[in-house]
């Protein structure tokens, strides 16, 4: 990776600190010199401090530079695409070009935020595989990389955190696996499953995660991983001792009105305000106006 070529400022965390890709050009240079020597570092660091880590998703310009404006930590392109802008059942059948294309259009509405892309499913059956779509996301303007699993998904981890890509780690339920699971379970109710929950965590922090997500895990189960492991933990519905807190931003905002997860707590409804604005224009112009 290209560091000479990086786009700064620097950040409270230095994962925003690699260089973004080729849709970054227009970028201020600074030398390799003044980067930190691990970027990845002061993730650990704000989870040491106490501090709260914010993540939120976007699937296209306007709303990353807005949550980028808003001083988010971290930007998830997520595969959640599939289902709150394609409309589609879920997302397995999100494809690497839907991907891209969606990265490559948030990439260009941040500055701030570390901006990580979710490898779509079949993406990374194997280490090769997972590291050529890594840099495909990496030269849409990712700084990091994200895929579904935790011991099973070793050495496409190892694999990627190698080739010099940051990676977050994605443990829990597995939106990817909703079809073999046969719906959207919560984790970690029985001992065995919150022994392999904890399995999971120390196995990705092993491989070189940077930080994990733990997607709907019985929140003392998340309060004991976040205890158990260095990198920081990012709940969705795992309660409120994670290091972080993601969201789908549809669900935040309410602009996906027709399901919302039980564990969210909209703070819009801007679904709401879309209905309204078109019914009024919709009146406007048949009144004449
Ligand atoms: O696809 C997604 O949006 C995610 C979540 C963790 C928010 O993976």
């Amino acid at each position: 990776m290209d560091l000479q070529a990086t786009r700064l400022p620097l950040q409270e965390f230095g994962a925003a600190n690699f260089a973004r890709g080729s849709v970054a050009t227009a970028c201020v240079l600074e030398l390799a010199a003044d980067l930190p020597a691990d970027p990845m570092k002061d993730f650990r660091q704000m989870k040491q401090r106490g501090e709260k880590i914010t993540a939120l998703t976007a699937y296209d310009y306007p709303t990353a530079r807005l949550l980028d404006e808003s001083g988010i930590d971290i930007i998830l392109v997520g595969d959640s695409l599939g289902m709150v802008v394609l409309g589609c059942q879920d997302t397995t059948g999100v494809t690497l070009e839907e991907m891209l294309h969606h990265t490559r259009a948030v990439a260009r509405g941040v500055k701030q935020a570390l901006l990580v892309a979710d490898l779509p499913i079949h993406t990374y059956d194997t280490p090769e595989q997972a590291v050529e779509a890594a840099r495909k996301f990496v030269d849409v303007g990712a700084q990091a990389v994200k895929l579904e699993g935790g011991v099973s998904h070793v050495t496409q981890i190892q694999a990627i955190t190698k080739a010099g890509i940051p990676f977050m780690a994605h443990i829990g339920m597995l939106p990817q696996s909703v079809r073999e699971e046969g719906g959207y379970r919560i984790k970690g109710r029985t001992q065995s499953e919150a022994e392999a929950l904890l399995a999971d965590a120390r196995a990705v922090e092993e491989a070189g995660a940077f930080s994990v997500v733990l997607e709907i895990v019985v929140a003392d189960i998340a309060k004991q991983i976040t205890r158990a492991i260095g990198i920081p933990t990012i709940g969705i519905g795992s309660g409120k001792h994670c290091d972080g807190q993601i969201l789908v931003t549809h669900d935040l905002i309410g602009l996906f009105p027709w399901f919302t997860p039980k564990f969210v707590s909209p703070e819009a409804r801007v679904a709401d305000e879309i209905r309204r604005a078109a019914s009024a224009f919709i009146e406007r112009t048949r009144a004449g106006g």
